[in-house]
């Protein structure tokens, strides 16, 4: 099978994009689901500036699917023609798809958060890797647990939403406090569960959290030897689940390992949310099979 005039394009869009793993992702996906000839992802790198005139691009050549990436992920929405309500509920866009020029916006990030909690807290869940049915019957497995998420950027919105509907109680670490002010005021209307606010000359506080999720990018590039948990606020008893992909085993991920709990790894957020995004995309959904190769790739990748 090979590329013909009727492959499909999907495209990941963002600034810089050269890093992107996506492409090695979704390319392995088609292989293994036998769908190279009827698809191809590629990636392009859109300046903030470009993204308007990107879309009309998008729509003129008949793009199939995005991928979007930092800094899109809130600015595209205002481009698209209808939303998911979870998408709509996060404020951000991480997959589109292209219906007869119908652009439609989804959020997949927030199942790159729950899913690797969900199998890390009941091993043998039988997972539905249909988008469409897991998200209407999803499983509140989290219920009168606390969580912290440091950050409040989109990841952070993200990782807030899943823990909320997985019945988590959420506290938010911010170092501007009024973006997390924001997102408490966006989602408590939606869930029952309390959100609290902290600055970061609070972070003692989140020794009380069984879950512990960084959406900084504290522990990468120049940050890359430091956490944003103290080691001495951490205990055998949490789970660490950092966003920071590269590297694989962050300083905060380090300590956890260190001091006996819990973590997951960034890779796993990335894996999962392209999972459900192949589906929106190709209207197909993976194997169990297909995704344990590409984790176990990920997994020997530093
Ligand atoms: N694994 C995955 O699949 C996946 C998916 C999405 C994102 N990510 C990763 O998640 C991270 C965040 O992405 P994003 O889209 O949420 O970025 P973002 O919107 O730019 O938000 C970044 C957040 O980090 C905080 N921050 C930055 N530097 C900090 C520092 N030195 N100390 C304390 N807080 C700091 C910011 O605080 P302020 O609010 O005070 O500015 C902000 O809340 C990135 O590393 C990204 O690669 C991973």
């Amino acid at each position: 099978m090979s590329i013909s005039a009727n492959t499909k394009i999907n495209l990941i869009i963002g600034d810089p994009i050269f890093h992107s793993l996506s492409p090695f992702l979704h390319n392995f996906f088609y292989r293994k689901t036998r769908l190279s000839a009827n698809f191809v992802f590629l990636a392009s790198n859109i300046k903030e500036k470009g993204l308007e005139q990107s879309i009309f691009g998008i729509r003129a050549l008949g793009i199939n699917g995005l991928s979007c990436t930092i800094p899109h992920k809130t600015q595209i929405i205002q481009f698209l023609d209808q939303l998911d309500n979870k998408a709509k509920i996060i404020g951000a866009v991480n997959t589109v798809i292209n219906q007869n020029s119908k652009l439609v916006g989804y959020n997949t990030d927030w199942l790159g958060v729950l899913i690797p909690l969900l199998v890390e807290k009941i091993p043998d869940f039988k997972l539905s890797l249909n988008y469409y049915d897991f998200t209407k019957n999803l499983p509140v497995f989290l219920w009168s647990q606390k969580s912290a998420v440091i950050g409040s950027g989109g990841a952070a919105r993200a990782a807030v939403f899943a823990l909320l509907s997985a019945g988590s109680e959420v506290w938010i670490f911010n170092r501007t406090i009024e973006k997390a002010e924001k997102i408490k005021k966006d989602f408590e209307i939606h869930f029952k569960q309390k959100i609290k606010v902290f600055g970061l000359n609070e972070i003692a506080k989140i020794k009380d959290c069984q879950i512990i999720f960084n959406s900084t990018d504290v522990g990468m590039n120049d940050k890359k030897d430091f956490s944003p948990v103290p080691k001495k606020y951490l205990n055998p008893n949490q789970i660490l689940f950092d966003a920071v992909y590269k590297p694989k085993k962050t300083k905060f991920l380090k300590f956890g390992q260190e001091i006996g709990s819990k973590i997951i790894y960034g890779y796993q957020m990335l894996l999962w949310q392209a999972v459900f995004q192949f589906q929106i995309h190709t209207n197909k959904s993976l194997s169990l099979e297909i995704i344990q190769k590409m984790q176990k790739i990920l997994t020997k990748k530093s």
